[in-house]
Order: C-alpha cells, then sequence, then structure tokens
C-alpha cells in the first residue's frame, strides 16, 4: 500500500496508484493497478489493488477490498453531524476555522472514524449508490445504481433500491462457497496472469481451482 495524493497520471495503470489531480486525498492509502477518478474526495480510507473510483466519488472513513468497481457519484460513508447539539453546524467542531477556539472538536472526527465502513473485493457499486455509516458489503456482492445501503449486503448477493434490499444473488451457494475459498483476488500478479484467460468461464475455473 502506498501513501497516495494528488499525482497527474494516465493510463496505462500500473504499480504505482493513478491518481487524478483534481481529487482531494487525506491520509489515505491506495494499492497496486488502482485508479482514482476525477473530483473524488478520499478521506482516511483504504483502497485495495485493482480497485478503481469513476468521477466524483466520496469515500470517508473506510477499507475498500481489491478488484472493487465504484461507479461516479457514489458515496461511501456520508458523515453524521452532532444532531444533538444546540447546533448541528460545524462550527462546534470545526471550530478553529471560525475563530472560535485553538483546535477542532476531535471527538467528532473519532465518533465518525468509528462508524467504518468495510467494503470486500470485487465488488461493484452502482452510479450514484450511498453506503451508509458502519455498513459492511461482502466479497462479490453488486449495488445497483441510486441505491441506499444500510444494512450489510452478504456475498455476492445483489441489492438495489433505498433502503437497499437484497434481490438476488450472482451464482449458487456452492459457486459462492467454492470463489470464497479460491479467494483469487490474493493471487499474486504472476498467477494472475498465467491465468488471466480463465478468468471468463466459471465453469472450468471452479473445476481447476475449487
Ligand atoms: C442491479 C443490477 C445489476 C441488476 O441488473 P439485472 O440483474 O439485469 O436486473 P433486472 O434488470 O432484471 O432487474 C431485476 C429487478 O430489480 C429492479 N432493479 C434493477 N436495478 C434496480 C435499481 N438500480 N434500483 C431499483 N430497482 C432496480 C428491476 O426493476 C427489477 O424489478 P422487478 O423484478 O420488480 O421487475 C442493475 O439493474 C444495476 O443497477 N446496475 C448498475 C449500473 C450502473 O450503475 N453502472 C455504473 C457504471 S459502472
Amino acid at each position: 500500500m502506498k501513501h497516495i495524493h494528488q499525482t497527474h497520471s494516465h493510463a496505462p495503470l500500473s504499480s504505482e496508484p493513478s491518481v487524478h489531480e483534481s481529487s482531494h486525498i487525506v491520509n489515505s492509502y491506495a494499492g497496486a493497478w488502482t485508479s482514482i477518478g476525477p473530483n473524488n474526495k478520499i478521506i482516511e480510507s483504504r483502497i485495495g489493488d485493482y480497485t478503481y473510483t469513476m468521477d466524483d466519488v466520496t469515500i470517508n472513513y473506510s477499507e475498500v477490498g481489491k478488484f472493487t468497481s465504484i461507479a461516479s457519484h457514489v458515496c461511501i460513508n456520508p458523515v453524521d453531524h452532532p444532531m444533538n447539539r444546540v447546533t448541528q453546524h460545524h462550527m462546534t467542531y470545526r471550530r478553529a476555522g471560525f475563530g472560535f477556539a485553538e483546535t477542532d472538536d476531535d471527538d467528532i472526527f473519532n465518533w465518525r472514524r468509528g462508524n467504518h465502513v468495510t467494503i470486500g473485493h470485487d465488488v461493484w457499486i452502482g452510479h450514484g449508490a450511498i453506503v451508509m455509516k458502519g455498513v459492511t458489503i461482502g466479497t462479490g456482492a453488486v449495488v445497483g445504481s441510486g441505491a441506499v445501503v444500510t444494512k450489510d449486503v452478504e456475498p455476492y448477493t445483489i441489492v438495489v433500491g433505498v433502503p437497499a434490499r437484497p434481490i438476488k444473488k450472482r451464482f449458487s451457494q456452492d459457486v459462492i462457497d467454492t470463489l470464497l475459498q479460491i479467494a483469487w483476488w490474493d493471487w499474486p500478479r504472476d498467477l494472475l496472469e498465467a491465468r488471466f484467460h480463465e478468468f471468463n468461464d466459471m465453469e472450468a475455473f471452479i473445476k481447476t481451482y475449487g
């Protein structure tokens, strides 16, 4: 994992993360072959190898696995404001910027850090979806366009709607269990290259590696 920051970078991708120059990154890490698109905002998050984001993606306080596809206008972990204070306006915690105190209020930021989101490997998050605080999305899951995910999603499950509900699984439970056991996303690069041509034939893949 590399500490990431804005770099001007174009395809082809490489073992270095590619981060579009227009994106705003704070204290985050990304693995090899990752690509962060334009106008992203990524705060205190970790992005696994090969994962990519399209434009206008926001990711706060989250762990994203490998080979995950994040469509444009997705928001992972929109943070809450302190609704129980006299005002929920950010002046009470971003107080230094307003000249009300020397430092900001760490309690609020620690509270947000505690509402971590975890996304597995090979997840596909559709256009404009929102993944709410504290949610875990299992490996291989699909989040439909425009969904608002408020509850955990099982591996290889497709969820849609507001709030998001499961509609089906991508594969039979046997196949899902085998894929989870194969865990191809952890294969080193040389194995991926050698076996790359086998990724389009599920039946043969399961037979060979299951
Ligand atoms: C979730 C998704 C993958 C399902 O695709 P599919 O398996 O072909 O599903 P279908 O089109 O057969 O739809 C199945 C049901 O779910 C509903 N549905 C599908 N996508 C939905 C969505 N995003 N929100 C709400 N309902 C949705 C359909 O209306 C249908 O309902 P019905 O059974 O009552 O008629 C797809 O609809 C989707 O949202 N793809 C994301 C596309 C995207 O955002 N791409 C970004 C570029 S990477």
